[in-house]
């Protein structure tokens, strides 16, 4: 195998169902990262398995310029969930949605600059990877020019103890007003950095962030690769704050496993694409079978109430973690939205936090329990835990019991 980041993990899936993953042998690991933060209906939803066995034996895959009742219907659904963003298109990743969002921005306005939080994580192709900070960047030659960071805001650790959110977002912006050539074309932005250690952008902040854009005349990109389509007890992150982006991207929880992602954006903004020529014309652009998945997924995350049920789930969980930090010092902060968590582990016991976050994370494999940890900027790990929306009480105790044991082993307290 080629090595495409960091190492593999010792454990070989050969079944996934629900919440769990088997070996070979028939070992069970509770999986809390939903596969790549996507399978939010769990692994092998019966309703999945079954419109993917139905849609390949009757409409696969088309010519890229045809249209189809399943790729429509998706277009609709979606469109009825964000009115203000009725033009859709289906690609298959989120890096290629972010692509085309990049392109789609920078046609319109007729500029080129782009901006990204410093632990952002938007993808590996050109553009997507231009604006991605949070890893990747080096060894590869120039990334596309224009392309600026700020930082993000963490309230755990902030970079300046007596500098508020605004302050830091009104100074980066000033900053990149005296970098910018004037060509601010697009602002994108993640709800909440996952990759870059799970920072939850306070309220208020998308409004703030939303005005120095629109000031400008640049585009705001919201990519709801992780955080849409229920995972935050709402159907997208942006509800809570109000503020609807000029583009929205949506993939890994879209196809709940399967690779399926959306550009949604305004008529107005597709009435300009299209009076520029917008070109991003794919092989799998549109295909009926992942939109097929969509659909069904959109249908039973509604049907399912399972935005409300990640917010009670989630609030489960946030108690158990918070248990297991009132119990151990190394758990320095727990926060997220509904069923998206950061755990941020800290130097304890004499032991340095990326040592003790690397311990535990491999003991709770051992004991049975998949979940990863991110590392950016300060934090020595965060662990990053996202069961599928269909978790039951049962599987969050168990996994909550499973972290702990693996914490307590590693500091030695159990
Ligand atoms: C917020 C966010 N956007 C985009 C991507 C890229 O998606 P993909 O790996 O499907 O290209 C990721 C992947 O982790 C992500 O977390």
């Amino acid at each position: 195998m080629l090595n495409y980041g960091g190492d593999f993990v010792p454990f070989v899936p050969a079944r996934a169902e629900g919440a769990f993953l088997y070996d070979a042998s028939g070992r069970r690991v509770l999986d809390f990262t939903s596969g790549q933060m996507s399978a939010i209906l769990g692994h092998s939803h019966p309703e999945i398995v079954a419109t993917v066995r139905d849609a390949v034996g009757r409409l696969d895959h088309l010519f890229s310029s045809m249209l189809s009742a399943p790729v429509v219907d998706l277009a609709e659904a979606l469109a009825a969930l964000v009115p203000e963003l009725p033009r859709v298109m289906l690609l298959s990743t989120g890096g290629e949605a972010n692509e085309a969002a990049i392109r789609l921005a920078k046609l319109v306005t007729g500029k080129w600059e782009i901006v990204g939080f410093a632990q952002s994580w938007h993808g590996m192709t050109g553009g997507a990877a231009a604006a991605t900070y949070k890893a990747g960047r080096r060894g590869i030659g120039p990334l596309a020019p224009g392309n600026f960071a700020v930082p993000a805001p963490n309230a755990f650790r902030p970079r300046f103890a007596a500098v508020s959110w605004q302050q830091e977002l009104d100074d980066a912006f000033d900053l990149l007003d005296r970098q910018s050539t004037g060509n601010l074309a697009a602002f994108i932005a993640e709800p909440i950095l996952s990759s870059g250690g799970v920072i939850d952008l306070p309220v208020g902040y998308l409004n703030a962030l939303s005005a120095h854009c629109r000031a400008r005349g640049m585009k705001l990109i919201l990519d709801e690769a992780q955080t849409g389509v229920g995972r935050t007890g709402l159907m997208f992150a942006f509800e809570r704050d109000g503020v609807v982006p000029d583009i929205l991207t949506l993939s890994k929880t879209l196809g709940a496993g399967l690779p399926l992602s959306a550009v949604m954006t305004s008529d107005a903004m597709a009435a300009e694409a299209a009076a520029r020529d917008f070109l991003f014309y794919t092989t799998h652009v549109n295909d009926p079978l992942p939109a097929a998945v969509g659909l069904k997924v959109l249908e039973i995350v509604q049907r399912d109430g399972l935005a409300e049920r990640a917010k009670a789930m989630g609030a489960r969980l946030a108690a158990g973690l918070r248990g297991l930090q009132q119990r151990y010092a190394c758990v320095g902060d727990v926060r997220g939205r509904g069923l998206l968590m950061g755990l941020e582990f800290c130097t304890a016991g004499g032991r340095d936090a990326a040592a003790i976050s690397d311990a535990v994370t491999d003991l709770a494999l051992e004991l049975g329990l998949s979940a990863n940890i991110v590392r950016a900027g300060a934090s020595g790990g965060v662990m990053r835990i996202a069961p599928p929306l269909t978790v039951s009480e049962a599987e969050i105790d168990l996994g909550v019991e499973l972290l702990g044991a693996a914490i307590g082993r590693v500091m030695g307290s159990d």
